[in-house]
């Protein structure tokens, strides 16, 4: 009975633990402008779709249930049992969710406000057409980072009406990426070799970084640029790359050494740029987030961030074995079921996080080590030129 009562304590407060909010930093910025992949999707893709495809009744999976069962209790095309990353930083800062931008372009403008999600699933860094050159297909959308920058563009004249734009991108925060997983992974999946798929990043690379330059070169003053996830822990990655040596396999973790190196080549020469264009740009801060190392501290050890689950599982599919990941019946698809408690699960559908854990990278990134030059001081700058003492900057609970 003791025991009993000490485990349903514990509980509780592991439930406390998962439940509490970010703190709220208020007078930092006003706005978020975000670019990417179905990391942060916030809608754009399922509207796409149907204009892509309109009056197909098959909608994508990520518009059918579980997906958003968590917190908004109904899908919303974002490919997570609930918020994800940017969800939670605009919630951080004070700000209503970010609308995409797809929903967003038959809306009045005034409700992108608090900013524009462009971020869209399956968008590579570099355009489908390269792609397609090499043979290699990007069946889910034709939308790059170029194509998504280009939106951003379009909107601005209407963005900037009632202030100049410097003022807006003063206290605005942009999250270029992540970009690079849909360009090495659908390399990987349609067979190309590790030695062929390396020759894509620095052209990944060179791609995000001309695109950060032309932000710049717009006004921009505030971007974050986040590397890639240790996508070797995924369950389409331990399924879809299944090695057959145990020297494949990290000791600690389970997840894959090749394709995690691969990730920390992407991030390794994507800091060395960005190390290059503060040089070039002194009048923007140039942020680079870890999310790799921020998402391995689950990896490391689950247990102590209570994600007692099973970290390398899929919360939600149809049972392939032994991580929960069947290509032929993903999350959506009959006959695949979600498990019971999502916020004990690293990885929501086997390409995607929880919302938990997407809670988890954002509050080591905003208030951890995980961004470099750390975000803070970019939100103090804000702070200070417009004129807010420094008592307005102090966090709210
Ligand atoms: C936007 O409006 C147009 C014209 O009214 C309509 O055809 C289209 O389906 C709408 N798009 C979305 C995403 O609602
Ligand atoms: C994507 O494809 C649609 C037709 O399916 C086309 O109208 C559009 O221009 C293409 N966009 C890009 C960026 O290639
Ligand atoms: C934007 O910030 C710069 C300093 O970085 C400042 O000189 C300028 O006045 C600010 N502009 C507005 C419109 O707030
Ligand atoms: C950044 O600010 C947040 C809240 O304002 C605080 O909790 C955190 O400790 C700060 N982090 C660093 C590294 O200064």
């Amino acid at each position: 009975m003791a025991l009993l009562k000490t485990v349903s304590f514990c509980f509780a407060i592991l439930v406390v633990l998962l439940l509490t909010p970010l703190q709220i930093a208020s007078a930092c910025y006003t706005s978020i402008y975000a670019f990417g992949d179905s990391l942060s999707d916030a809608g754009n893709y399922i509207h796409i779709y149907q204009q892509m495809f309109p009056g197909t009744h098959k909608l994508p999976r990520y518009a059918s249930p579980p997906y958003g069962e968590t917190y908004f209790h109904h899908p919303t095309g974002r490919t997570s049992d609930g918020r994800t990353i940017i969800d939670f930083m605009a919630e951080y800062y004070g700000l209503p969710l970010i609308p995409p931008y797809i929903r967003g372009v038959n809306q009045s403008s005034s409700n992108f406000g608090a900013g524009i999600n462009f971020a869209v699933v399956g968008a590579p860094a570099l355009d489908v057409g390269f792609y397609e050159e090499r043979r290699i297909h990007f069946t889910t959308s034709n939308i790059s980072m170029r194509t998504q920058l280009s939106w951003f563009k379009g909107v601005l004249p209407s963005l900037c009406r009632s202030s100049s734009c410097r003022e807006l991108f003063n206290s605005s925060l942009i999250v270029m990426g992540p970009f690079g997983g849909n360009d090495y992974g659908h390399s990987f999946l349609q067979g190309r070799s590790l030695e062929e798929t390396k020759t894509l990043v620095p052209l990944v690379i060179n791609a995000i970084s001309i695109s950060i330059q032309e932000l710049i070169n717009l006004g921009v003053k505030n971007i974050m640029v986040p590397g890639m996830l240790p996508d070797g822990c995924l369950p389409i990655s331990l399924t879809m790359f299944k090695g057959y040596k145990k020297e494949d396999y990290d000791r600690i973790t389970g997840c894959l050494i090749w394709l995690n190196d691969f990730s920390k080549y992407h991030n390794e020469l994507l800091q060395a740029e960005l190390t290059r264009i503060r040089q070039r740009h002194r009048n923007a801060v140039v942020m680079y987030a870890n999310y790799y190392d921020a998402l391995m501290q689950l990896y490391l050890s689950p247990e102590q961030y209570g994600f007692g689950g099973e970290p390398l599982t899929a919360c939600c599919g149809a049972g392939g074995i032994p991580y929960n990941y069947d290509s032929d019946a993903v999350c959506g698809d009959p006959p695949s079921r979600a498990c019971a408690q999502p916020s004990l699960y690293i990885s929501w559908d086997g390409a995607h996080c929880t919302e938990a854990a997407y809670r988890f990278i954002t509050k080591s990134l905003l208030e951890g080590p995980y961004t470099a030059p750390h975000i803070n001081s970019s939100c103090s700058l804000i702070t200070e030129e417009s004129g807010y003492s420094s008592a307005a900057t102090a966090t709210t609970r």
